[in-house]
């Protein structure tokens, strides 16, 4: 068995923190060696720094690891961030230029010209432009981020569409789970009962980020896909499982059956290599009149799994469905450890 490669997680104590602590526990080739977060946390027992709230106990070999600053002279090759945004992009470099790998799941450098954005199902030769950005910054380490948790929901559906049939103009209304905002999150007394029409930056991530998913990487450069999108997103009282309701204008038509068709025999790169967080079938395509559901249909595929449902013809534009896909895990923690796997699969935490 070849050594496992040493990882750490910055901004361990948080809710993307936890994810990260309890998807690296057993990895087959990636071993938790680092805590770290604020100086709030810093030098206290993990199990002390965090508040816990997890469905299974904190993993014995990091609950008295102690919680590191988040400096870059950690023991490992490679961080996962799951830091604020405030602090996340000038960590992030520091890392990068002291020569570590940093997959984040935090804003601040998707839209870089030089930093993938990456779902290794949709635009895993984006990686490429880990060349450019080591030249251009004149470092050894690199940025790789994931994108937004609803915009990874969107964009894994709208990928296959796109590329068999052109989408041109999409609207996307979203009803986001309250595991989004971090823990303890927006008030129990603003939530029960009611729904949330505003979610501060979400909707210009969402009409943003999928352009760059989709476009081409040439020439050391990346080009945006031209689709149009309208976004309107929502927190709704749910705790896991964004799910997002699509309707698509498309440049050649397609009816509801060879959309269903089209997502799910969608398998890319991810599953030909078996990476160990990539599901068998990306995209689960459900026929019941009522699904998916956050409670029913987070899960599947370990959470790594986007379902669609409701496929049918839209009016307006084309098409619409709806989809589901786990906040937390497929649209952060496990997107994260996923593109890792893709770059070790590629060589680049060799
Ligand atoms: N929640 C989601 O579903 C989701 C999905 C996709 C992306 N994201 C992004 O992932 C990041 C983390 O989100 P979250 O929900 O996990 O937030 P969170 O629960 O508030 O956790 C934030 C983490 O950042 C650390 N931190 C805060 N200020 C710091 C500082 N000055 N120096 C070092 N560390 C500091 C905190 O450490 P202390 O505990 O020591 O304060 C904590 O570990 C954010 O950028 C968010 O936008 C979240």
């Amino acid at each position: 068995m070849p050594a496992k490669i040493a990882v750490g997680v910055l901004g361990a104590t948080g809710a993307v923190g936890q994810k990260f602590v309890k998807l690296l526990e057993n990895h087959p080739w990636f071993e938790l060696t680092e805590v770290a977060a604020s100086d709030r946390s810093a030098g206290k027992p993990y199990k002390e720094a965090t508040n816990w709230r997890q469905y299974s106990p904190i993993p014995n070999s990091i609950a008295d690891k102690l919680v590191k600053p988040c400096e870059p002279n950690l023991e490992c090759r490679v961080v996962f961030s799951g830091l604020d945004s405030s602090v996340a992009g000038e960590v992030e470099e520091q890392f990068a230029r002291a020569g570590y790998i940093v997959v984040t799941n935090s804003k601040n450098h998707r839209m870089d010209e030089d930093v993938p954005l990456l779902i290794p199902e949709v635009n895993p030769e984006h990686l490429g432009m880990i060349e450019t950005q080591r030249k251009q910054r004149d470092w050894k380490g690199a940025i790789v981020t994931n994108p937004n948790c609803a915009t990874i929901g969107l964009v894994m559906p709208l990928a296959p569409i796109h590329r068999s049939f052109g989408a041109t103009r999409l609207i996307v209304t979203t009803m986001q789970a309250l595991s989004g905002a971090g823990y303890p999150g927006p008030s129990a007394i603003d939530l029960l009962g009611n729904v949330i029409p505003y979610i501060g930056g979400e909707e210009d991530k969402l009409e943003t980020e999928p352009q760059k998913l989709l476009g081409k990487l040439e020439a050391g450069r990346f080009h945006p896909a031209e689709i149009r999108i309208s976004s309107h997103t929502n927190r709704v009282f749910v705790e896991d499982g964004h799910l997002e309701c699509v309707s698509i204008e498309l440049a050649k038509k397609a009816s509801p059956q060879e959309i269903a068709e089209v997502l799910s025999n969608f398998t890319s790169l991810p599953q030909e290599l078996k990476l160990p967080s990539a599901p068998a079938r990306p995209i689960i395509v459900s026929d019941e009149r009522e699904r998916p559901q956050p409670r029913f249909d987070r899960d599947a595929g370990a959470a790594m799994s986007a379902v669609v449902g409701r496929i049918r013809t839209c009016p307006v534009f084309d098409i619409r469905f709806v989809v589901l896909s786990h906040n937390t895990i497929r649209g952060a923690a496990g997107a994260a450890i996923l593109n890792a796997e893709l770059m070790k699969a590629r060589g680049y935490l060799d």
